[in-house]
């Protein structure tokens, strides 16, 4: 790796074991189609997206070229008392993807910034209706929701909320995961046990009071926790459980919406609609950030309603809506449209998941799961070092020209849309050779 032109000491790295980083890094310089280039030169196939974000492939031309254009003809417009036409064709368009009943988009910059936008719109509304009381927060065991604090309150991967532990939300309760490798060892799809698992939400009911619960969230297919699918029938429950209760449904599908499982979103997919969906990643093919929640009418309406002349929602960001954001996020759309990816990403569905499940007595690992373009390969974890031989994995898939995203001790896999099926193949072979080789 040639780091000679580049200092590394200056920047706090996200997510990332700094000091380790640094004295062995990885760069990446450019990228095309379902490539990465390496900053020594070698071709990096992708098998994680970037980061659950590049749908589409990279450097999609008109993308780039829409961006390109949008910034040098209008850079930025406040969006405060303000507007641009981009901002509400875009909205019009994501509103003619989403499940019927969501209708209304509100912009912001990431998933985690949606995630708590979603929470404060959630308690807005509950105000607005006369039912302040309704505050509490629902969310489930190792749930990743970003990293606001809204989002790491009510998320549930403990070393994301060990630092920062004296200052969670207060009214908050955590729903069980679902995942069970017991029960539910090398499912294909949708797990067959784990339904009852949402009647949790009626003991948090029954203890709290329905009344004192704003809403439960939850991620579809959790992906930063180690691509947990949800059981047969759970989401169903817990949407029955919301209506009976009055509380509202958050789905967060930052990772799971735009095609992501051969659908536009995971709800279109499971025919469940939640009340607020919060999206990122994808919506842009992660070319500029993005983030957004969509909303029932009855949100907005009850929240615009209940208030005086003026701002009805003290809430928005300096980028929201930004028009290099939706100038991006309008071709992508184009992109997805145009080249069927969504159907596409159906089609491979099958050779999918029987080249991932193919992995099963691969040494090491102890159980592959796959919906959509998404696998969970875990692995056995080494003797007090959780998540030590996932992450040797990726570190050695990198050096064979294979980019994978590891979590725990759960290799987690979700390709661009575009994928070949050699390619597929490539990355299982790959995959199959380092854990061979992995102690
Ligand atoms: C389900 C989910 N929600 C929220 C986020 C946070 O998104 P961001 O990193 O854009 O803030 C992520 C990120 O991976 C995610 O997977």
């Amino acid at each position: 790796m040639n780091t000679t032109e580049v200092s590394l000491d200056a920047q706090w790295m996200p997510f990332t074991a700094n000091r380790s980083y640094k004295s062995a890094p990885r760069l990446l310089a450019s990228a095309t189609g379902m490539f990465y280039t390496s900053a020594d030169g070698r071709q990096i196939l992708d098998g994680a997206a970037g980061l659950w974000c590049v749908n589409a492939g990279h450097c999609r031309e008109p993308i780039a070229q829409a961006i390109a254009r949008q910034a040098a003809e209008m850079d930025f417009a406040p969006p405060f008392q303000m507007g641009h036409p981009l901002a509400f064709e875009l909205a019009d368009r994501l509103v003619g993807m989403l499940p019927d009943g969501l209708d209304r988009v509100f912009y912001t910059n990431s998933g985690s910034e949606a995630v708590d936008t979603a929470l404060k719109m959630a308690l807005a509304y509950h105000r607005a209706r006369g039912e302040p009381h309704r505050a509490r927060f629902v969310g489930r065991q190792r749930g990743y929701h970003g990293v606001g604090l809204g989002g790491i309150s009510i998320g549930g991967i403990e070393t994301n909320r060990k630092a920062f532990s004296e200052q969670m939300l207060p009214l908050v309760d955590h729903l069980p995961h679902t995942h069970n490798v017991g029960e539910n060892s090398f499912s294909r799809g949708q797990p067959e046990w784990g339904a009852h698992l949402a009647d949790a939400l009626e003991t948090v009911v029954a203890e709290r009071g329905a009344g004192t619960i704003a809403a439960v969230i939850v991620e579809l297919v959790a992906g930063s926790t180690g691509v947990l699918i949800p059981p047969q029938g759970y989401l169903e429950r817990l949407r029955a459980i919301c209506d009976e209760h009055g509380i509202l449904l958050i789905f967060d599908e930052v990772i799971t919406g735009f095609g992501r499982l051969g659908a536009s979103f995971a709800a279109t997919r499971f025919g469940v609609v939640p009340d607020l969906m919060t999206v990122a990643k994808g919506i842009t093919n992660g070319a500029v950030p993005m983030g957004a929640v969509f909303v029932r009418r009855g949100i907005y309406d009850a929240v615009c309603d209940a208030s005086g002349p003026g701002v009805e929602f003290f809430h928005g960001y300096t980028y929201s809506g930004h028009p290099l954001a939706c100038a991006a996020a309008l071709a992508t759309l184009d992109l997805y449209e145009s080249e069927g990816l969504f159907a596409r990403a159906a089609s491979l569905e099958r050779y999918w998941e029987d080249a991932t499940h193919a992995l099963c007595g691969t040494r090491h690992v102890v159980d592959v799961r796959n919906i959509g373009l998404v696998a969970g390969i875990e692995l056995a974890p080494r003797r007090n070092a959780v998540g030590a031989r996932a992450f040797e994995t990726f570190t050695r898939c990198f050096e064979r020209g294979l980019l994978v995203r590891v979590t725990g001790d759960t290799i987690a896999l979700s390709p661009p849309l575009i994928v070949e099926t050699h390619q597929i193949d490539e990355m299982m072979s790959v995959l199959g050779s380092v854990l061979d080789g992995v102690g």
